[in-house]
């Protein structure tokens, strides 16, 4: 069941924290994830987009793949003509794996404008740094048959095409998502146009410790998806050793205490530690904003969130391994260097 939203309960969005990017622009320090899996319709995140713009949210994240911008476009547009300006919302999408050559991704850019009928987005993401096609619901065992590493200089091309993105006026911002400190190294080298931003999974139990302090002593804003461990993800990203952060013990005495929900505490830590979380809700998206500048966790309860990182990454990419008998692992360079082709 949807969130009715009365008028009189609306959040103020101006009450809502803001990061500030290295342009200057500001950006609302929560959004509403527009993935709705195997299970959210296209139609339900569209008027859960309605109802969060009425609730207060500006900042909404779509990207290609999640297949509903042309309905969540729609609900855009009736939010601008309700009253709410372009320039008060801050709209992300970001570029598909397949789409990594220049003319396909210029091409994939307007589409994503198009569809969400914009003239221009706040952030356009590479979404994944490996260029490899594989379809949208498919088994993590599922391998694609031209399957690539990370190639820098490949993917300084993908970045010479968003640079020009910037160029054309087609968006504002550029950034990246689900990449490691040696490729944000090198990427910081040869941009033009550095990653405003770095999409990355971040919750209580998967903290990201370096690569989040990397990135912002580089001024780069992490936004964290899945800040309530992605409950709802499909079984196919499930594997045994996945922990829940919402059901673990500090985050429920903490929630307790405050008299709020578990994943509200996840929230609140990941918007006090810097972050830009980006829960996906159709039903508690309302609760998700609310919380945000409700009475702030105490030092003493975001140090006791820190102990609780389990290095637990959720969503592992397996699909883009590019060779037999590698583990995820080797997607996410853990010995500190770019795993070989
Ligand atoms: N860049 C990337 O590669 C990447 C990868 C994954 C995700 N993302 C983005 O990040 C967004 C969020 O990630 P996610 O959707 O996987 O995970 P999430 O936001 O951690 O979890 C969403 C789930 O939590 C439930 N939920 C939300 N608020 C709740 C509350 N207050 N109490 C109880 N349950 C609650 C939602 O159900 P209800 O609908 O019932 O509230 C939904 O099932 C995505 O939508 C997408 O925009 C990006």
């Amino acid at each position: 069941m949807s969130q009715a939203i009365h008028p009189s309960i609306a959040i103020d969005p101006a009450l809502v924290p803001k990061r500030q990017l290295a342009s200057g622009a500001s950006m609302p320090a929560i959004g509403l994830g527009t993935f709705g899996s195997d299970s959210v319709s296209p139609t339900q995140v569209a008027e859960a987009v309605k109802g969060a713009a009425a609730a207060g949210y500006r900042h909404f994240d779509c990207a290609s793949v999640y297949v509903n911008e042309p309905e969540v476009g729609a609900s855009l547009e009736e939010i601008q003509r309700g009253g709410i300006k372009r320039e008060e919302l801050w709209i992300t999408s970001k570029v598909w794996n397949d789409k990594h050559g220049e003319d396909d991704l210029i091409a994939s850019c307007r589409q994503s404008l198009a569809d969400l009928r914009l003239d221009y987005l706040d952030l356009y993401l590479v979404h994944w740094p490996f260029p490899n096609f594989h379809p949208p619901g498919c088994d993590v065992s599922s391998r694609s048959p031209d399957a690539k590493p990370y190639i820098h200089e490949s993917y300084m091309k993908t970045w010479r095409a968003m640079e020009k993105l910037v160029d054309l006026g087609l968006v504002r911002h550029i950034g990246t998502s689900n990449m490691t400190i040696p490729k944000l190294k090198l990427v910081l080298r040869d941009a033009r146009i550095k990653p405003a931003v770095n999409e990355m999974e971040l919750h209580p139990h998967f903290q990201q410790p370096e690569l989040f302090r990397f990135v912002r002593e580089n001024g780069i804003v992490p936004v964290g998806y899945c800040p309530l461990g992605s409950p709802g993800r499909p079984e196919r990203d499930r594997t045994p050793d996945d922990t829940a952060p919402t059901q673990d013990p500090v985050i429920l005495e903490i929630a307790r205490r405050h008299g709020v929900n578990p994943a509200a505490v996840c929230i609140k830590w990941a918007v006090q530690r810097g972050q830009t979380p980006i829960p996906f809700s159709v039903n508690h998206y309302r609760d998700n904003l609310a919380c945000v500048i409700s009475d702030p966790l105490s030092g003493e309860e975001m140090n006791a969130i820190a102990q609780i990182d389990h290095n637990c990454r959720l969503i592992k990419g397996q699909v883009f391994l590019w060779k037999e008998g590698q583990t995820w692992e080797a997607l996410w360079d853990t010995n500190g260097e770019i795993t070989p082709p």
